[in-house]
């Protein structure tokens, strides 16, 4: 039917030519349900019918930089900035240890009040009173030496999307100050630093193209990372792309296949993003080849000064609730929620 999907199957990668070839693709059912089927055979041949939750903590709203599609960008003067104490951050983590979380991750803009040190001495805490958790930090580009430092005091893994492997697109949505090259640096020192790292993308990015995404893809393949973050993009009314278009929830399910094939152990989380553009898209993001839910373990009364993007889901919700309703939704595509860490094979 297709020789390019054929050949993803065959030898899980690619050419970048090839992988634009197949993203034309992405709109024809056939194609899309012969790479969610490959998907699917994979994900339940290395993790079965597991799918892995992480707690997310979003400690804090402040942020140095200024994304141009990000909703907590440092000149959005239009929102309530927040940060938690160590004690707020050990609460969530009591509470979300309790409902069966052992993987939690802290999230934030990036915000240099948390320096080394007091970063070092959270992460300590949390290994300290939760040592059969892992530990996921995704605070931004920050320097080798730092990286060292976190991962010296116990974190596990990293989050830094690379946000698009293009050169030209990236310096569109970022101010001349960030680089490509560095975040890019950055995903390496992670890795070579032992961390379990993920990078990512947004799907449908203003300006964004197949030929962009044929190489996020050849940059994945070559990064070999042990996640994949990837959602749809969600305007924000106080940023510059307030008016765009949304990301293609199709589209982002087509590329969860594509890139499940290409990493079969990769750990690939069905996104918030993709929850919010469709009341059905995590459940979906599970049938193309996703194994990991993040609900949220933000204490309620800041949920919504987190909004990165236009009408996220449950940011009204108790943690308790997100789990329940995340476990029967998860039960619901033919899945189980499971109490473990969840670290990437091999
Ligand atoms: N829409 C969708 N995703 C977004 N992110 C930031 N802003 C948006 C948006 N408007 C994603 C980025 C970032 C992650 C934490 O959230 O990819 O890396
Ligand atoms: Fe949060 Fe459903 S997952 S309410």
């Amino acid at each position: 039917m297709m020789r390019v999907a054929d050949k993803l199957i065959e030898q899980h990668c690619l050419t970048k030519a090839e992988y634009l070839e197949l993203l034309k693709f992405w709109q024809d059912s056939d194609v899309a349900k012969r790479l969610s089927e490959e998907a699917v055979r994979l994900r339940k041949e290395y993790y079965g019918d597991k799918v892995f939750t992480r707690g997310l903590i979003e400690f804090t709203n402040y942020c140095r930089n200024n994304c141009y599609y990000c909703g907590i960008h440092r000149d959005n003067n239009n929102i309530t900035r927040y940060r938690l104490t160590c004690d707020e951050i050990m609460e969530c983590c009591r509470a979300g240890y309790e409902l069966g979380y052992r993987t939690f991750v802290l999230q934030g803009g990036e915000d240099p009040y948390y320096t080394d040190e007091k970063m070092c001495e959270i992460i300590r805490s949390i290994k300290k009173d939760f040592s059969d958790c892992a530990l996921t930090l995704s605070i931004g580009e920050k320097s080798y030496e730092s990286y060292r430092l976190f991962r010296e005091a116990g974190a596990d893994r990293y989050l830094l999307r690379h946000e698009t492997a293009d050169c030209s697109l990236y310096s569109s949505l970022h101010p001349d100050e960030m680089k490509l090259e560095t975040r890019i640096q950055c995903l390496y020192n992670l890795k070579s630093l032992g961390y379990q790292v993920g990078a990512g993308f947004m799907v449908g990015a203003p300006g964004q193209t197949l030929e962009h995404l044929a190489e996020d893809l050849a940059f994945l393949q070559e990064l070999r990372p042990q996640m994949v973050g990837i959602g749809p993009f969600i305007p924000h009314h106080d940023t510059i792309y307030a008016d765009e278009k949304a990301g293609s929830v199709e589209l982002t399910l087509f590329l969860l296949s594509i890139i499940r094939i290409m990493l079969p152990k990769v750990m690939l989380p069905a996104t918030t993003a993709l929850g919010t553009m469709d009341p059905l898209g995590r459940e979906k993001g599970l049938q193309y080849g996703a194994n990991v839910v993040m609900p949220n373990l933000s204490p309620v009364k800041n949920r919504k000064m987190y909004e990165l993007y236009d009408n996220k889901i449950c940011t009204g919700e108790e943690a308790a609730e997100c789990r329940g309703c995340l476990g029967r939704r998860v039960m619901s595509a033919g899945y189980r929620l499971v109490e473990e860490r969840g670290d990437a094979l091999e």
